[in-house]
Formats: C-alpha cells, structure tokens, sequence
C-alpha cells in the first residue's frame, strides 16, 4: 500500500505539478528550512477571496517537494479562509505514508509558506518549528 503513495510522491518530485514562475502574483511568500536550506515559494492570483491560479518554486528533499506539489494541485478554487486552516493532516493525508519528525518538517514546509501567502504576507523569513 504505502508503495503506491512512494511512487505518487516520486512522480511529484520528477514531475512537479504548478512549479514554475508567475506574472505579478497577488500575494507571495518564500520560506526556507534553516537546517537544511531547502526552500519554497509559493504564488498565489486571488480573486473575490477565492484562489485562482497558483504557482511555486523551490528545491529541496523529495518530501518537500513533493507535498508542494500535491498542495499545488488542492489550491486551485478555493476560498483563502480554507486553506489558512489546512493542518498537517491535511499535508499527510496527500503523501500518505507516515513521517518521522524530521520527514514531517520536510512536509510542512511548503503549508506553512502557503498559509503565509494566503495570509497576504510579502516578508520572507524561515521555518523553525512544525507545531
Ligand atoms: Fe530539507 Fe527536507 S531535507 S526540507
């Protein structure tokens, strides 16, 4: 079973779906993860409060980058207020296999710059803690 979602996470990390730039994305944030380096921007076209196309870039470990990826594909159409309450169950149940501690950071890397982004946020800063 879990070989089914390794595979679905290594073709999110050969073939990211959204990577790429955007033309003057309404809101935008980067992020990076202080103990590796690895990091995430996410783009966000907002209309009416509402999602309406998404972009991001990075690099990083296969984790990370494949739940950019899969997050990139659930944002699309939905309302901000949404995906601000999105938690890490939301991140696991898109890889589907568990994570260790330090897996889990990889994992929430990307939420957590693309919570900031909905949040209207154009700073940068760095990721210290997944709570
Ligand atoms: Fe850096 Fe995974 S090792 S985010």
């Amino acid at each position: 079973m879990y070989d089914l979602y390794a595979e679905e996470i290594l073709d999110h990390y050969k073939f990211p779906r959204n990577k790429g730039p955007m033309d003057n994305p309404d809101r935008v944030y980067h992020d990076r993860n202080p103990f590796c380096g690895d990091e995430v921007t996410f783009m966000l076209k907002v209309r009416d409060g509402v999602v309406e196309d998404v972009k991001w870039e990075g690099r990083g470990c296969t984790i990370s980058m494949a739940s950019a990826s899969m997050l990139s594909e659930e944002v699309k159409g939905q309302p901000l207020e949404a995906l601000r309450n999105w938690g890490k169950e939301k991140v696991l149940e898109l890889l589907g296999i568990p994570l260790s501690p330090t897996r889990l950071k990889c994992a929430l890397l990307p939420l957590k710059v693309l919570q900031v982004a909905a949040w209207g946020t154009r700073e940068e800063g760095e990721v210290t803690s997944n709570d």
